[in-house]
């Protein structure tokens, strides 16, 4: 029986991978516009790195996690998302910028246990930034306006940024208060999953996409303490100066427990019902909370997937190279032909070639299948010219030139 892909992941076939190439350029470029320097981690990592950071009662490390013991016992988790890894490593290799401000990114597979459909898989794509080390409100506004960018660069035209405010941890521990006490008297309203979510993380009912719970989902206002006031103040103003267009939603809270203070979502209409495009916000706790010191951060991720679904065409032009097809008839053609080739690629030029028996009009017909710019065609009687023939494959148009010739003039015209 054929063996076919595990369920939830996807090929990133040669035709889309093109694609890809051009999204991880384009973000590769900004960044480094943007002062982001790349780190990669492991795709596994101690489990207890997400348990502790994602939180032991999120979805993600209570339902999603592809977790194992490998030969040592070790619980082992297939990492489900960017931040804790980075942080882990941050940490680990002390590359705690002396400046101050530590600004990562990082591109590559995440994997979630969750039930497969458009938009959502169990090994999905994230390119995601982290700037370590300050608790500036411009730097929540400049994380954010970079993936405005981005998404501009990708194509994406249509898209909303929506933002919010937790508060600080004790914020957020009034808040889960409040809305306690707000929801006490509609539990039996709410559905089950929002039951189970009262109990063990309460702001988490919130985040419920049951239009029944919606309805009933007050809105908690004004329980932030005055410095968490002042720093949504000013994000909001920074905002407002960059031309970012964004809407304050009160009841975004996200589904990751390391959130603290400023959080965002970035939406799309044109992605249906998996409609987060990406998001992110301050995980000012989280480096303490993993053993270092107290410092701040701020960060979001993007699904590489969805940007792509949500994306009409690029922007960013990819690096267009013209592609020469050499076409052969007989043996000592092929040698030469296989020859001229070889300092074709040498000289940085994209070349073709047919090494099979096959006639002129099947080799011109794969020249042009691989839409290649020019076919040059060699045959005993060009060879015994010292000639070749080179033909514009767009206009139709051929003409001879000298084989000694040939690899400069195609230089000068590619
Ligand atoms: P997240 O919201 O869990 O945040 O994921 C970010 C993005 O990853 C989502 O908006 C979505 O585009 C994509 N994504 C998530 N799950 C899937 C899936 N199953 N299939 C396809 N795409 C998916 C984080 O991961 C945080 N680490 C973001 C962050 C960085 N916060 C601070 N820094």
């Amino acid at each position: 029986m054929q063996i076919k892909t595990i369920r939830g992941t996807k090929d990133i076939l040669p035709n889309e991978a093109a694609e890809w190439v051009v999204v991880e350029t384009a973000a590769r470029e900004l960044f480094s516009r943007y002062g982001y320097a790349e780190i990669r981690t492991p795709v596994i990592e101690e489990t207890a790195l997400f348990s502790r950071s994602v939180g032991e009662t999120s979805d993600i490390v209570q339902k999603q996690m592809y977790s194992f013991k490998d030969r040592g016992e070790r619980s082992i988790t297939l990492r489900p998302e960017g931040t804790a890894p980075v942080v882990r490593a941050y940490l680990e290799n002390n590359i705690n910028n002396k400046q101050g401000l530590t600004k990562l990114f990082y591109m590559g597979p995440m994997f979630r246990a969750e039930r497969p459909q458009a938009g959502r898989q169990r090994q999905f794509h994230q390119i995601g930034v982290e700037a370590i080390g300050s608790a500036s409100p411009y730097l929540d506004a400049e994380v954010i306006i970079l993936l405005a960018d981005l998404l501009k660069a990708a194509g994406v035209t249509d898209f909303q940024v929506n933002i919010n405010n937790l508060g600080c941890a004790k914020d957020k521990e009034s808040f889960a208060g409040l809305l306690k006490k707000a929801l006490k008297p509609k539990l039996k309203s709410l559905c089950e999953n929002c039951q189970e979510r009262f109990d063990k993380n309460t702001l988490r009912v919130l985040d419920c996409k049951n239009p029944d719970c919606k309805k009933i989902l007050p809105e908690i206002a004004d329980y932030q303490c005055q410095d968490c006031k002042d720093h949504y103040k000013s994000v909001l103003e920074c905002l407002k100066l960059s031309g970012v267009k964004f809407k304050p939603s009160a009841n975004l809270v996200r589904g990751l427990d390391y959130y603290t203070g400023t959080v965002f979502e970035v939406i799309s209409s044109k992605l249906g019902s998996q409609d987060a495009l990406a998001a992110g916000g301050r995980y000012d706790n989280l480096i303490k909370d993993l053993g270092g010191p107290s410092i701040p951060a701020v960060g979001f991720a993007i699904g590489i997937e969805r940007l792509l679904m949500a994306s009409g065409q690029c922007s960013v032009d990819s690096v267009q190279w013209k592609k020469i097809y050499i076409a052969t008839l007989g043996e000592a053609a092929r040698k030469k032909g296989f020859e001229l080739a070889s300092q074709l690629r040498e000289r940085g030029i994209c070349c073709l070639m047919e090494y099979d028996e096959k006639s002129l009009k099947a080799q011109l017909k794969a020249a042009s299948n691989q839409k290649c710019d020019y076919a040059a065609i060699l045959g005993d009687d060009e060879l015994k010219k010292g000639k070749i023939i080179l033909r514009d494959m767009s206009k139709s148009e051929q003409s001879e030139i000298s084989l000694e010739c040939f690899v400069t003039h195609l230089k000068s015209i590619t």
